[in-house]
């Protein structure tokens, strides 16, 4: 019988993000893994456990806590990126060998949506080519934060009929890529806002959105930033980390004929 992995986008810190779809796979997990690191990690795995809780009801199952790497801080970042998936992969495939038993099902509970800024599809994938495991293996999509943010903020993400881009802080350049006037910055250590060279931008921003701490400002980006900047940093300081976002959106002439 071969064991199974099923990819579970779980929202992006409000419980009720989770999607009917996401329950019902939920019903037929017997293994869950739990990957958190860093001073966030208490937090975040307690969400998933009142998820667990209050969507598993009577079923058997068992939690299993991994040590998951750390990236490298120092020298190049694509190489500390692959050597910490190199990494990560031999933990995941660790647990899939001995955490789970033939015929059994896993859980990864991957913040928001795993297609984004998240590495548990391609370690799958590339454990299940391996041919070393009979696996089979699923993925269910979930709320992302950037989709929390923008209703949050009651706002679209796209301006009409036009591009959209989404980038790490430390991708952000000076300018809007041409075609674009809605960009959404996430992973930002650093306020990158702040390198933004472009007249009139609108700034959408939100810290721990959808969890009970939230915070969310929004406004012209040269009347905000200040306070951004401020909030943040206090934020930080309060909680021992931060997990926030933003998009900085361009006024344009509306097109009428798509939205
Ligand atoms: C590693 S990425 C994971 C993204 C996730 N897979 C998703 O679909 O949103 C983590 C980044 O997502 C953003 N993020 C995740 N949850 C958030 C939240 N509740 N509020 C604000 N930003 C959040 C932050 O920019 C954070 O640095």
């Amino acid at each position: 019988m071969p064991k199974t992995i099923k990819i579970i986008g779980i929202g992006a810190g409000d419980p009720d993000h989770l999607t009917i779809q996401a329950v019902k796979a939920l019903s037929q997990v017997d293994v869950v893994f739990l990957m958190d690191k860093g001073p966030a990690k208490e937090k975040l795995n307690a969400l998933r456990k009142k998820i667990c809780a209050r969507h598993m009801g009577e079923r058997a199952y068992r939690f299993v806590d991994a040590a998951n790497p750390e990236r490298e801080r120092e020298g190049d970042y694509l190489a500390a990126v692959a050597d910490l998936n190199a990494r990560k992969q031999a933990v995941f495939e660790r647990l899939i060998a001995a955490e789970l038993r033939d015929g059994e099902c896993g859980a990864f509970l991957v913040w928001g949506d795993p297609s984004l800024y998240d590495s548990t599809i391609r370690l799958v994938e590339a454990i299940a080519a391996s041919g070393r495991h009979d696996l089979d293996w699923d993925v269910i999509p979930g709320i992302t934060s950037v989709q929390a943010l923008t209703a949050r903020h009651r706002t679209t993400l796209n301006a009409i009929g036009r591009a959209v881009t989404i980038t790490p802080g430390r991708r952000l350049a000076e300018r809007f890529p041409d075609g674009v006037d809605s960009v959404v910055v996430m992973l930002d250590a650093e306020n990158a806002f702040r390198r933004l060279r472009e007249d009139d931008v609108d700034i959408y921003w939100g810290a721990y959105v959808g969890t009970p701490d939230e915070i969310l400002i929004a406004g012209k980006l040269d009347d905000v930033a200040g306070e951004i900047e401020r909030v943040r940093a206090e934020a930080r300081a309060a909680h021992g980390w931060i997990m926030d976002s933003y998009l900085l959106r361009r006024p344009t002439v509306a097109d009428k004929t798509s939205d």
